[in-house]
């Protein structure tokens, strides 16, 4: 049976008493595979998230971290902070982060260290801009990010980390990837992995798709071969429309 996660990526949204509501509202929708879920919360909302996620099965995640346990750096959150909560999930590596804040391949891989340390899975997010793209060098990129990325990470940890594929180009610009760009990106990534490890264990890889995934073309990406879920962003702040998107996943066998 083919594996999914369908994950919520809220970025900069949603006050504690949004979120409140908006879980409320999630749960009133009675999921039929919760397990296969999970909403990535700004850290303001995560206990007040994972309370009320409490016994839903679906999981919980952050959005960052910093890769030092402890220490001076203002205004960070260390893994072991995020563990005492009890997350499950970390995004690490969104291209906004390697845009805005300075996030590097060699600054992903610490994190992903310390994340798989601590028994948190991070969701590791790739993917070309739109001027890679028309170069036509998106999988020299990608390769190279992912190989970066999974610098000094063992055989038995390297599946635990979820990959999102997520072009810069489809991210909040409404222009999705066609389910045919998306799947020979994910099953390259596969590919690359299957490459640095072994075909079992690049089989073994949970591998999303992000960009403009919602109801309407969630089906079509989520059926194809490579593709294991969706990282979702604008459709994932609307109760409808993330439940949506998590029928579609549950759907498909
Ligand atoms: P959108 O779904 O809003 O395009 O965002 C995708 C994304 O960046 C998820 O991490």
């Amino acid at each position: 049976m083919k594996k999914f996660l369908i994950a919520g990526n809220w970025k900069m949204n949603k006050t504690e008493s949004e979120a409140e509501e908006f879980i409320a509202a999630l749960k009133a929708k009675g999921l039929s595979k919760p397990e296969q879920v999970c909403v990535c919360v700004p850290f303001t909302d995560l206990r007040t998230v994972k309370k009320a996620l409490e016994g839903t099965g679906i999981g919980i995640g952050a959005q960052n971290c910093h890769f030092e346990e402890s220490g001076a750096f203002t205004g960070e959150v260390s893994v072991p902070m995020l563990k005492e909560i009890g997350i499950d999930y970390c995004v690490i590596g969104h291209s906004e982060r390697r845009e805005y804040f300075n996030e590097t391949d060699v600054s992903v891989n610490k994190k992903l260290k310390a994340l798989i340390q601590a028994g948190i899975t991070p969701i590791l997010c790739v993917g070309e801009s739109l001027e890679i793209r028309e170069q036509g060098t998106e999988q020299t990129f990608v390769a190279g990010q992912v190989i970066a990325d999974f610098d000094g990470i063992g055989i038995a940890d390297a599946a635990k980390i979820v990959i999102a594929y997520e072009p810069i180009w489809a991210i909040g610009t409404g222009k999705t990837a066609t389910p045919d760009q998306a799947e020979e990106m994910c099953a390259f990534i596969r590919g690359v992995l299957s490459g640095i490890y072994d075909n079992e264990t690049g089989d073994a890889f949970i591998i999303q798709y992000g960009g403009s995934m919602k109801p309407g073309n969630a089906k079509e990406l989520l059926e194809k071969k490579d593709i294991n879920g969706g990282l979702i962003g604008g459709a994932s702040l609307k109760v409808d429309d993330f439940a949506a998107i998590a029928e579609a996943a549950a759907g498909i066998e």
